[in-house]
């Protein structure tokens, strides 16, 4: 019996983990189980004021109208232990990236990158974050966060391959 692949690990990083990168664990969980993929999904904030939190109500309204329930989700803050246990790990925005190459260990495994490296087009940008703003801004991060997802799955897959 072959050896078994263990699965792709990924781990998104926002600042309080409460808006935007509970949006992109949920996004990324159902686009991988609508294209069979097993994948190890988490998020987490480099701030520690919302530790134990649930997602924001703005986000979790927005994960809703796509038939997404984030309400169990709760948030913690990204350590150096994250660096070995994720493949990747996905951050939300610039400051967020420069957050975490800060606190990255010597002996990471982890592949940092942008969000929005995994759109075409949007290399380097970020996603916005909506939490002193309207809900619009909730819909536009759930759009980023789903495209990124939906692009991510198929890099996966294409590695698993
Ligand atoms: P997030 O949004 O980083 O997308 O979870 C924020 C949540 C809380 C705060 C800022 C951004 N805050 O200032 O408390």
């Amino acid at each position: 019996m072959p050896d078994q692949i263990p699965s792709p690990s990924v781990l998104f990083v926002c600042l309080g983990n409460i808006c935007r990168s509970p949006l992109a664990e949920a996004a990324l969980r159902h686009h991988a189980q609508e294209a069979d993929l097993d994948v190890i999904v988490d998020s987490a904030g480099t701030g520690s004021w919302h530790i134990g939190k649930c997602p924001d109500p703005r986000s979790r309204a927005e994960a809703l109208r796509h038939g997404i329930d984030i309400g169990a989700y709760r948030a913690r803050q990204v350590g150096p232990k994250d660096f070995t246990r994720f493949d990747r790990i996905i951050a939300l925005d610039q400051s967020n990236l420069a957050d975490l190459r800060r606190i990255e260990p010597a002996q990471s495994r982890a592949r940092l990158s942008l969000l929005l490296d995994h759109i075409p087009g949007m290399a380097g940008q970020d996603v916005e974050d909506p939490y002193f703003g309207g809900p619009e801004g909730f819909e536009v991060t759930w759009h980023q966060v789903s495209e990124a997802a939906q692009n991510l799955v198929e890099a996966l897959l294409q590695e698993r391959n």
